[in-house]
């Protein structure tokens, strides 16, 4: 395999845009963050003529792999007719009664481009309704990366540490921000509620991923997201689901409809467009409302663009209509996960594998449970994973550099013989 033609391209971006890529995440990339010339179903194709099975998947939002063509002719239709109007439509009030058909609560939306932008106005908001000024997160969770939650998501810590101090995550984090908000460790019912009445009387909201998507793809431990909400009850906090990432791709409903827990507000954005740039925030409509009164100001040139609105409506139109497509992303998911699994034991090799068939994640670890952010700290083999990962991409798997692994529809049969081949022949090298 060569990369002649991306390491010529990244020599020239670095030129110009600083460390040669757009994304931080990206920078570390091996041989060296590729370049693309095309995506389509489950295959990438870079510019030097390699073919990948991808399994990054836009870190998520392909939840029918790439470039799938009802999204290309709805978007390729509507903006005929002008595409950044930054004004209402019709089709976005159509996208909302579909919205409204997939959550599980009543809800109300407000839409925005971004996972970070969405998590942005659902804070401000539970300020503003609550009236008070701090907020609680749980180490490990990754909400963005604007200054207000860039904090603890991916810490240095050792077994020993027991305290969560807020550390923040990059240079140039306006100081102030910490004294915003409050660490806790998730899926530790007993610590949150120690802090909680301490803290309360500041805290305006808890924001949790509900599947912990960011580190080792954990599931909360039985009962936790419901003692989540009935503490937010008794110390009157509102509760915030950032299904970002869990949002229309674990189930139509999200997390919330696995685990039946109603959160006061959730945000959603990767995958609800199959790809295209959009974001929501939906919540209790008495929260929301604070939007509509003025008391709560949210903004965006390109929120609710013609592109992004159809490719939500084409996708939600799609979900809707056939309603055992997360069954089955989850059962080919699953087949996969059981390949792996084979294979690393077959060379000897310890691995975990968590989540669900739709979105998992693989460790190099002798753990046969990881349940929260420094078990996953402390016991697992990063640098193990790197080499793995390298090995797959000289085998023709594209996986991210993070350990998590995205299912679409357009893996088929061939795709996952073809990866869990990959993948033994990478064990075995790595044993
Ligand atoms: C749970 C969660 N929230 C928020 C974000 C930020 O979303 P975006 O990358 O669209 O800004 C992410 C991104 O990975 C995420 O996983």
């Amino acid at each position: 395999m060569r990369f002649e033609n991306s390491k010529k391209l990244y020599e020239e971006a670095k030129n110009m845009v600083p460390g040669g890529v757009s994304s931080s995440i990206r920078q570390t990339e091996w041989p060296v963050p590729l370049f693309f010339e095309s995506a389509k179903g489950s295959k990438m194709f870079d510019v030097d003529g390699n073919e990948y099975i991808d399994y990054v998947m836009g870190m998520g939002p392909n939840i029918f792999g790439h470039s799938p063509k009802f999204i290309i002719d709805s978007v390729f239709k509507d903006m005929q007719d002008g595409f950044c109007l930054t004004g209402q439509t019709r089709k976005e009030n159509e996208l909302s009664e579909f919205i409204l058909k997939t959550l599980p609560f009543k809800r109300k939306f407000r839409y925005a481009s971004s996972g970070t932008e969405i998590v942005q106005i659902a804070l401000r908001l539970a300020r503003s309704y609550t009236n008070k000024n701090k907020f609680l997160k749980f180490e490990g969770h990754y909400h963005g990366w604007m200054d207000s939650v860039l904090y603890n998501s991916h810490p240095e810590v050792s077994s020993e540490e027991s305290l969560y101090e807020p550390v923040p995550e990059s240079g140039g984090i306006s100081h102030g921000t910490a004294n915003e908000v409050v660490i806790a460790p998730w899926n530790d019912v007993e610590a949150l509620e120690n802090i909680l009445k301490d803290q309360s009387e500041n805290i305006s909201a808890i924001i949790t991923e509900p599947i912990l998507w960011n580190t080792n793809v954990i599931l909360p431990n039985s009962g936790y997201l419901k003692e989540l909400r009935n503490l937010c009850d008794k110390y009157n906090v509102l509760l915030i689901f950032d299904e970002v990432g869990t949002g229309f791709r674990v189930a139509l409903g999200g997390a919330q409809e696995i685990y039946d827990v109603e959160p006061d507000l959730s945000t959603y954005a990767k995958s609800m467009a199959g790809g295209f740039p959009i974001a929501m925030l939906a919540g209790k409509p008495e929260i929301m409302n604070y939007m509509a009164n003025g008391k709560v100001v949210h903004g965006g040139s390109f929120n609710t663009n013609v592109m992004s609105v159809s490719a939500s409506h084409a996708t939600l139109n799609y979900l809707l209509n056939n309603l055992n497509f997360y069954q089955s992303l989850n059962q080919k998911g699953d087949l996969l996960i059981e390949g792996l699994k084979d294979a690393a034991k077959n060379h000897d090799v310890d691995i975990l594998i968590q989540g669900l068939g739709s979105v998992f994640y693989l460790s190099f670890t002798s753990l046969k449970r990881i349940e929260n952010y420094r078990e996953h700290a402390n016991n697992v083999d990063n640098e193990k994973y790197k080499e793995f990962s390298k090995l797959m991409l000289l085998n023709g798997v594209r996986l991210s550099q993070n350990g998590r692994w995205h299912m679409s529809s357009s893996h088929d049969d061939s795709d996952i013989e073809k990866t869990i081949y990959a993948a033994a022949e990478s064990f075995k090298a790595i044993s």
